[in-house]
């Protein structure tokens, strides 16, 4: 693969040798880029292959992309690579990149092409994919660029989040996903885990996990990982927390959700997993700042103990909310996480990802996440972030005087959903949850992901690579 232009140049393809430099560069003359590129493919006669290669695919990329795409045209890289993964047997991916800059986002794009979980019945290994496929990057002019470790880390921490996502709710239930998080920590040095399950949330003020989980078979939860830096090393940044919504099933709860929207509703627990994948990169690179993972599981269910409308939740913030919508559940998880993560445990800066609002989808789709802050400086790092990796974002507007009205309730602090639906729902939605932190000095942004984490029936590990980026670029300014 490779941008259009050096293809027709040339300029690389010794690096492949004879006699695939020359058909490389016929099929990429003959294939035109389209929108997000092309591919074309041939076969290698028997005769002239010096080498068991058979099969040749060229994915030619767009040129150009807008300003509101990655450089790195991660999206096309990852079209590529799905063709690429239609066929059968060993399989090399060659990326030729304009910039070494683009390596990283390269390599994530092409893994999320390549996907771990499938539970077919021709699988050898039950409920895993198994196939090992190089991915090697070129410049322009036919020089190696190697993957770095990092990179390479995170191409696994994707395919780990992906794979949570499309693992079945009856699999992935609060306990099971807490065991996951377990697993996938176990080993790096300076991490600790803690989990707060069932009453005992409602104990320690959580009852908003609580609440929202107490109708289900499997308990809610709430899983706390910290790094903390070696003490020899002296704190140097400040105390990030990651926070991830982890619905394994949103049925909508009392407020059942309808046909055709309650299919799929497994990818509501996408932003714990792309947070537990990205705490994992962070704690795995031993920094010298502090790190906190906070997972809220639950799984919104229907049954006797179901939480109701008309309930009133005290969430940890101290302040009541009054549910007048049972399907409007993650707000009431993330502002406990949130709320746990500022006042417990200190963290100067708390990032959320959630599959917060199909509003999100509406108004920044399936390509861009919609990111909410209450920090100028965090929300231009995410964009930034999000070119960088490859995984966009958008902002939308952060205005409490604008939507706090909109959850009027005659009993309590507030309800769980708005008045008018017809009133930037996303926004509305991350106003609940900056209520329960707008008396502390935390900086904030909120992250939904609705639309990007799940894409044709598929978690896509969106998410990991943008707040990895993201946190590095929150830690480096803080040095400076
Ligand atoms: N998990 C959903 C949001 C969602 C919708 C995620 C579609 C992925 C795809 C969330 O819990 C929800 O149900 N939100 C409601 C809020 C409403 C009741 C105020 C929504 O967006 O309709
Ligand atoms: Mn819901
Ligand atoms: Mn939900």
């Amino acid at each position: 693969m490779s941008p259009a232009g050096h293809l027709g140049k040339k300029k690389w393809s010794h690096a492949l040798g004879s006699p695939f430099d020359g058909l490389v560069v016929d099929l990429a003359a003959q294939t035109s880029s389209g929108d997000l590129g092309t591919t074309a493919s041939t076969l290698v006669p028997r005769e002239s292959a010096t080498s068991e290669v058979r099969t040749l695919l060229v994915g030619v990329l767009p040129d150009k992309v807008s300003r509101y795409n990655a450089p790195s045209r991660a999206e096309s890289i990852r079209r590529s690579a799905l063709a690429a993964a239609a066929t059968k047997g060993k399989l090399a991916i060659v990326i030729v990149l304009d910039s070494e800059e683009h390596v990283g986002a390269a390599v994530m794009a092409a893994s999320r092409a390549f996907p771990l979980f499938s539970a077919k019945s021709s699988n050898k290994v039950k409920d895993r994919l198994k196939r090992s496929v190089e991915i090697v990057c070129l410049d322009a002019h036919g020089k190696f660029l190697p993957i770095s470790q990092k990179f390479q880390d995170a191409s696994a921490a994707i395919r780990d989040a992906a794979a949570l996502v499309d693992t079945p709710p009856s699999e992935l239930h609060p306990a099971s996903f807490a065991a996951a998080a377990r697993q996938s920590l176990r080993g790096i040095k300076g991490v600790k885990i803690t989990e707060i399950v069932g009453e005992d949330l409602q104990k320690a003020g959580l009852g908003g996990i609580y609440g929202v989980g107490k109708g289900a078979v499997v308990a809610p939860r709430m899983v706390v990982a910290t790094y903390a830096p070696p003490a020899k090393a002296k704190a140097n940044g400040p105390h990030i927390a990651l926070i991830g919504k982890g619905v394994t099933f949103d049925t909508g709860g009392l407020h059942l959700k309808p046909r055709g929207g309650i299919e799929g509703m497994k990818c509501d627990m996408g932003g714990a997993a792309a947070m537990l994948s990205a705490f994992r990169l962070l704690a795995s690179q031993h920094g010298s700042h502090k790190v906190t993972l906070i997972l809220c599981l639950a799984e919104n269910a229907i049954g006797p103990a179901s939480y109701k409308p008309d309930d009133i939740l005290t969430l940890h913030s101290g302040k009541t909310v009054e549910i007048n919508n049972t399907d409007a559940e993650g707000r009431l998880l993330l502002a406990d996480g949130l709320s746990y993560a500022v006042r417990e445990l200190k963290a100067d800066v708390v990032i959320d990802a959630a599959t917060l609002t199909g509003a999100q989808l509406i108004a920044t789709g399936t390509m861009h996440a919609a990111v909410i802050s209450n920090d100028q400086v965090i929300e231009e790092k995410a964009v930034a972030a999000g070119f960088a990796s490859g995984e966009l974002v958008h902002p939308l507007i952060f205005a409490p005087e604008f939507y706090r009205h909109e959850f009027p309730s005659p009993v309590a602090d507030m309800t769980n959903t708005v008045a008018n639906r017809n009133n930037a729902q996303s926004s509305c939605a991350a106003q609940f949850l900056w209520w329960h932190i707008e008396d502390t000095n935390a900086k904030w942004l909120h992250i939904d992901l609705a639309g990007p984490a799940f894409l044709r029936g598929r978690g896509t590990g969106f998410g990991v690579g943008l707040v990895t980026e993201l946190c590095e670029r929150i830690v480096s300014r803080s040095k400076s």
